[in-house]
């Protein structure tokens, strides 16, 4: 496991480190309160990307990872998705932390220090940082660029705030980069994101949370419902085409990083409810028999075959406490929009559940 300190902050003097060229104070992070953040690189590209691609499409079924969506223009076709019309969850889960923040600050206690997984543009924690007032803010996401450009929004939207932001991939173990004596912990986990992974995964997942927090840690997560198929297909399936462009971009990367030939026009987006799985399922579909080259390496793709790109589980609240609970969180409060299309969980570390994993 890469050890906290190997992962080492870029400090005023590495501000012109060749591993990022940017770094805490230095004119590329720049900005009032730009001081306050200090950025950690876990390097989770490029050598993983190769080799997960490589592996992914060698399988009977071929499949990516949906953390291979968000390089940079991933990530800003991902902030357009969230203004769609048709894609609910961000409008429906921003109106319940508004709802009911002062609650959930309440719960997950003020002055912690706050880790938010997946943290994107930063826009939801700011509903609740007021009532919150941690004493540091760590988030975490795999979209460098993007996680830089975001702390630095926030530092200057929030002068007073600490900002320790963790370019990591949380699918695999890592040490956040906290200070051995902070001990008062909170996670915030939105977005539904825990739905992109299938069951197992997200119990493996929420248990290595769990044992992070410690016993009493008190975790926000974000988790989307069933609900009807047809509000799930348009929300997946958008009439100006940006969700199918997000999972092109997926292609895009591949020939990019990986010197692939993808021929983008010989695959299309496709996107629907798999009822006996629970879960909306987004696949890039071959047109054409076809043969690609990747990384020096032939995949051949029979017409109408896939690659499985991302799962989006949806669940029902008692589903999503036993999962919590058998990664050792017990449920203390749920909050649901009118619609029931959307809940906020806040789960607690059960206090036995201290170990390490
Ligand atoms: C679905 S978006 C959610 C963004 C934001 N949290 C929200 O709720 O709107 C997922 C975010 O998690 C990040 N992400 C996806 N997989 C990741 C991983 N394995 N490790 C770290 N970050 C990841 C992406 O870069 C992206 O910012």
């Amino acid at each position: 496991m890469t050890s906290i300190w190997a992962a080492r902050p870029l400090a005023d003097s590495d501000s012109t480190s060749p591993e990022t060229g940017v770094g805490p104070g230095s004119s590329d992070l720049g900005g009032r309160g730009a001081e306050r953040i200090r950025f950690y690189d876990y390097h989770p590209t490029p050598a993983d990307v190769r080799a997960e691609v490589l592996q992914g499409l060698a399988q009977p079924v071929k499949r990516l990872p949906p953390k291979l969506f968000y390089d940079r223009r991933g990530s800003q076709l991902f902030d357009a998705i969230t203004e769609l019309p048709e894609y609910y969850p961000t409008r429906t889960e921003i109106g319940i932390l508004r709802d009911h923040g002062s609650e959930m600050a309440d719960r997950l206690g003020r002055g912690s220090v706050l880790i938010e997984l997946g943290s994107g543009s930063s826009l939801k924690i700011q509903i609740l940082l007021s009532a919150l007032n941690p004493a540091v803010y760590v988030p975490v996401d795999i979209s460098k660029e993007h996680l830089l450009a975001s702390a630095r929004a926030l530092a200057e939207r929030f002068p007073d705030l600490s900002i320790r932001a963790a370019c990591a991939d949380y699918s695999t173990p890592f040490d956040l980069p906290l200070e051995p004596g902070w001990q008062n912990l909170a996670a915030f986990f939105p977005g539904s994101s825990i739905g992109n992974f299938d069951p197992d995964d997200a119990r493996r997942l929420l248990r290595r949370v769990a044992s992070r927090l410690g016993g009493g840690g008190r975790l926000l997560i974000g988790v989307d419902l069933r609900k009807d198929p047809a509000i799930l297909h348009a929300a997946y399936n958008d009439s100006q085409g940006v969700t199918a462009a997000f999972n092109l971009n997926l292609l895009v990367r591949i020939n990019r990083e990986l010197d692939g030939d993808f021929d983008l026009d010989a695959f299309e987006h496709q996107a629907y409810f798999n009822a006996r799985e629970s879960r909306v399922e987004m696949h890039l579909v071959s047109r054409v028999d076809q043969e690609v080259e990747v990384a020096g390496e032939v995949f051949g793709f029979r017409r109408g075959e896939s690659i499985h790109t991302e799962s989006s589980y949806k669940y029902g609240i008692a589903d999503f406490h036993s999962l919590a609970s058998d990664a050792g969180f017990a449920s203390e409060q749920v909050w649901m929009d009118q619609e029931q299309r959307f809940t906020v969980h806040c789960l607690r570390v059960a206090g036995t559940w201290s170990q390490r994993l």
